[in-house]
């Protein structure tokens, strides 16, 4: 998989993607992750990417020659599936567009900034719009650094069998079960004792039976249907 993320503030990119299993995952050859600094594709003397907005209101708007040179630029290079402005008012991202997305093999995320991006680019250039949640961010990049861990994390060789995406929170409809690690008794607060038996039939039981009373309890809408 490649993904290559646009901005005009490549550094915000930075740290996200060279820790930890992002960067291994990159390292081992699965996924090439490449960062464009808009302002690379800018015309004007000045490198500006962004502009007064027509008809006027406060904040600048996110031209589109720049966008536009930038995707030109990737699309001559290879076919790309997606084309994914990130923007608060998008279609709201979980685990099954997460799950969509990993099987994609080239994608674009383009990153919004001060008042958004000139409509145009929504209307000609993307082929779809998500959002992390419903609250407003500075800019799209740690949405988009969001969407990539949440993606990369689930191709194959990424993770190892201790980490498997397989037993995550709502990869079965569920949300995960507890997890304990020693010392077995902490101050009195105990680990439940069925976890300490070896019975690996009996502690799968109880850790589905603790997951459906946790998704009950915190996320029920899980359960309908
Ligand atoms: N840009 C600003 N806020 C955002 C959000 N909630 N999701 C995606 N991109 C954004």
């Amino acid at each position: 998989m490649r993904v290559d993320i646009l901005t005009c503030l490549p550094r915000l990119l930075e740290s996200p993607f060279n820790d930890s299993i992002l960067k291994r995952a990159q390292t081992k050859g699965l996924v090439e992750v490449v960062v464009h600094d808009l302002r690379e594709y800018a015309t004007n003397k000045h490198r500006t990417t962004d502009d007064y907005a027509f008809g006027g209101g406060a904040g600048m708007v996110m031209m589109i020659e720049p966008i536009d040179r930038c995707l030109e630029t990737l699309k001559t290079q290879r076919a790309y599936d997606e084309v994914i402005y990130m923007s608060p008012d998008g279609e709201l991202f979980n685990q099954s567009v997460a799950n969509e997305l990993s099987l994609r093999k080239n994608m674009i995320l383009l990153c919004g900034h001060y008042k958004g991006v000139d409509e145009r680019v929504r209307e000609h250039l993307i082929t779809r719009e998500i959002s992390i949640g419903n609250y407003v961010l500075s800019g799209g990049e740690l949405a988009a650094a969001v969407v990539a861990d949440a993606i990369i994390r689930l191709l194959p060789g990424v993770l190892n069998d201790e980490t498997s995406a397989l037993t995550d929170s709502f990869q079965d409809g569920l949300v995960a079960p507890p997890v304990y690690t020693r010392p077995a008794d902490y101050r009195g607060w105990k680990v439940p004792e069925i976890l300490l038996s070896g019975h690996e039939a009996k502690i799968n039981e109880w850790k589905h039976e603790k997951a459906l009373e946790r998704t009950q309890k915190r996320r029920p809408g899980l359960l309908d249907g």
